[in-house]
């Protein structure tokens, strides 16, 4: 018996098509960003050690630019978040108070990290100290690991309600839960982490090949070019390294979460579907694709487009899958898609609008990052 009434299905605010769309949009947009950060971070402190000049710039690049990255992932992560309070409200509030007091601490471990890239980011700039660079990167790489971890927690606990109570029976006095539970037993666990770090690297090493080609500006000055093309080049090897590694990390991981989900009863008649099959396969065969081709190209602006193009429907293709096993895991405890709906169009339209003027806005900062002039880099 779970501990919650799976019986009574409250009205959904909006169809139940649109609730699943934007959930799986917004989750697209905060992997790409989220991923900067996940494996971005460590490859730019890696960049940072090995102290070449073409190292060095590539990690005062990315550090200069993490903490806007930052600020759109998170935001990006507010939508998704928003859609599971909607419709996925009971699992979620059930498995996050049952772990609530490492739920709570992803919120000063994220202030730490974000105020710890901030300090990275001033340390390069003119009179700052560079001294704090790698410290603090090294402070925010570990709360920003630790709340990944934290997040696949919660998301994995909200899909084995059979877990729930023998965390309750564990960490409860009498029927009050003490909220220090964690799903660390759960076989998926690292496999999840393993898939997103994974997909992490790969996507990082698109962004490198990106900024290499689109958002470092073009330049008369015979010595700057050679200085770029020699970057551009550093930047393709660096890259492939992560993107290969990655593609192996990613299919090591995801393979044998796939073996897990075949012997488990909601989800072992799902995978051999079509869609099982196409999102599964996709999931594995886009990135690793996109880690090969760097291996080939990455050194014009249309490969580097192509590159982000293939991995951005590789995460597409992996939300996908995840939010199918999503469904499928809370159906334990209740059917989603069930809901009956009552669409309130005072909240819904507001939501479209702002969506609309939030998508414009980056639209026009990014455009505002790639006309700017170029930053001095130290
Ligand atoms: C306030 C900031 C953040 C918000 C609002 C947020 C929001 C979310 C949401 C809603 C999901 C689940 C999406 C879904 O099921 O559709 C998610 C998943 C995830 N987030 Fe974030 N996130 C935040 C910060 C972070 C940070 C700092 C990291 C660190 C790397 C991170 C890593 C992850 C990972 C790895 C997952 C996938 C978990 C899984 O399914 O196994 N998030 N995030």
């Amino acid at each position: 018996m779970f501990p919650i009434d799976s019986g009574t299905l409250p009205e959904l605010p909006a169809p139940f098509w649109f609730v699943e769309f934007f959930k799986v949009l917004g989750f697209c947009l905060h992997i790409l960003a989220m991923n900067l950060w996940f494996a971005g971070l460590p490859m730019a402190i890696i960049a940072f050690l090995l102290s070449t000049s073409n190292s060095r710039r590539f990690a005062v690049r990315m550090f200069s630019q993490l903490p806007v990255i930052m600020a759109l992932g998170i935001n990006f992560g507010i939508v998704p978040l928003l859609f599971i309070q909607v419709a996925y409200y009971k699992p979620f509030y059930t498995s996050t108070i049952f772990m609530a007091w490492h739920w709570f601490l992803v919120i000063p471990l994220l202030a730490v990290a974000y105020y710890g890239l901030y300090l990275c980011a001033y340390s390069l700039k003119p009179g700052g100290k560079s001294g704090y660079l790698l410290p603090f990167g090294l402070i925010s790489m570990f709360c920003l690991l630790a709340i990944a971890y934290i997040q696949v927690n919660a998301m994995s606990l909200m899909g084995r309600p059979d877990i729930w109570n023998v965390l309750w029976n564990k960490n409860s006095i009498g029927a009050a839960t003490l909220g220090t539970g964690i799903n660390s037993s759960d076989p998926t666990l690292w496999l999840r982490y393993g898939s997103m770090f994974g997909l992490a690297l790969v996507t990082s090493a698109v962004w490198m090949i990106f900024d290499a080609n689109w958002l470092i500006r073009k330049t008369n000055d015979e010595n700057q070019k050679k200085l770029d093309n020699s970057y551009r080049l550093w930047t393709k090897r660096f890259a492939s390294f992560f993107a290969i590694l990655g593609g192996l990390v990613l299919v090591f991981s995801f393979c044998q979460y796939l073996q897990i989900l075949k012997t488990l009863p909601m989800t072992q008649d799902w995978l051999p579907s079509t869609p099982g099959q196409v999102f599964s396969l996709g999931t594995l065969i886009l990135p690793l694709l996109t880690a090969v081709l760097i291996l080939f190209s990455g050194k014009s602006c249309q490969s580097a487009l192509l590159l982000f193009l293939i991995q951005f429907i590789g995460i597409a293709f992996f939300a996908i899958f995840r939010q199918f096993v999503q469904n499928l895991e809370v159906s334990q405890v209740m059917q989603i898609a069930q809901h009956p709906v009552k669409v309130q169009w005072d909240t819904l339209i507001p939501f479209l609008v702002i969506f609309v003027i939030g998508v414009l806005i980056i639209v026009w900062m990014l455009r505002q990052l790639a006309t700017a002039p170029p930053v001095e880099e130290k």
